[in-house]
């Protein structure tokens, strides 16, 4: 692994523009694994210590970025308009989502460059529960809750229990899913005779979008990341995020 470019590096701490710390660094004040470097462009490898004017800056091996997708943008990196282009000024070369959201899906997206995370919260075996808004055509039913929390067979595959809840609308209601399925809400209310109007992502095991406008994006806090790792059993060894 080549390592992350250090202007970029020392940009996403917070420490100025490209131009800015590109001026640091050229002004000899930064230090990687303990020699002076001149080039805001050369690479830092994982793990190495970097110093500015002498003292550790706190070097994360792994991000984390949660966005509030709007409706009208693909969970690709090729196909546009694309979600990556919401992500200016993160490590988007690096950053993958977290599963898909479809096109006309908004809501909590997260990316990450953590790869066994990124495995543990997309795998049913976790039982990562991620929560939805839906909009439906026609009102939900008892028979759709029970189907739902029975375990709905579709396409003659037992899906793991999903929660259905409703209010005074039941119209508007809310599904919690263990499992992250290609187009699994819309697909899981269409077996049922009805059809999913709009969808948005609430939470993501014990992430919500509280503070995120729609379009926005911004790094987990440190206690959000420490709940995330946990609720994957990366507590410990692996959470040196
Ligand atoms: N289920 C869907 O049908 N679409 C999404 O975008 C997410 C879950």
């Amino acid at each position: 692994m080549r390592g992350e470019r250090l202007d970029r590096l020392l940009a996403r701490l917070g420490l100025g523009s490209r131009k800015e710390v590109a001026r640091l660094v050229r002004g000899g004040r930064v230090r990687v694994a303990g020699e002076e470097v001149r080039d805001p462009g050369c690479h830092v490898p994982p793990g190495a210590t970097v110093e500015l004017d002498g003292k550790p800056l706190r070097v994360r091996r792994h991000h984390h970025v949660l966005l509030h997708k709007p409706a009208g943008y693909v969970t690709s990196r090729t196909e546009g308009p694309s979600v990556y282009a919401l992500l200016e000024g993160f490590p988007t070369r690096d950053l993958s989502p977290v599963g898909r959201l479809d096109k006309d899906t908004e809501g909590l997206l997260l990316f990450t460059t953590h790869g066994e995370l990124l495995h543990r919260l997309t795998h049913p075996r976790h039982k990562v529960a991620k929560r939805y808004l839906v909009h439906l055509l026609h009102p939900a039913t008892e028979a759709d809750r029970q189907a739902f929390a029975e375990g709905l067979v579709l396409e003659g595959e037992r899906l793991l229990p999903a929660l259905l809840a409703w209010g005074e609308d039941p119209t508007r209601v809310e599904l919690t899913l263990l499992e992250g399925r290609f187009h699994q809400v819309k697909r899981m209310f269409a077996a049922r005779g009805n059809r999913v109007l709009y969808l948005k992502r609430l939470a993501l095991g014990p992430l919500g979008l509280e503070g995120l406008a729609r379009g926005e994006a911004r790094y987990l806090t440190p206690e959000e990341e420490a709940a995330l790792y946990r609720a994957v059993g990366l507590w410990g060894e692996d959470a040196q995020g």
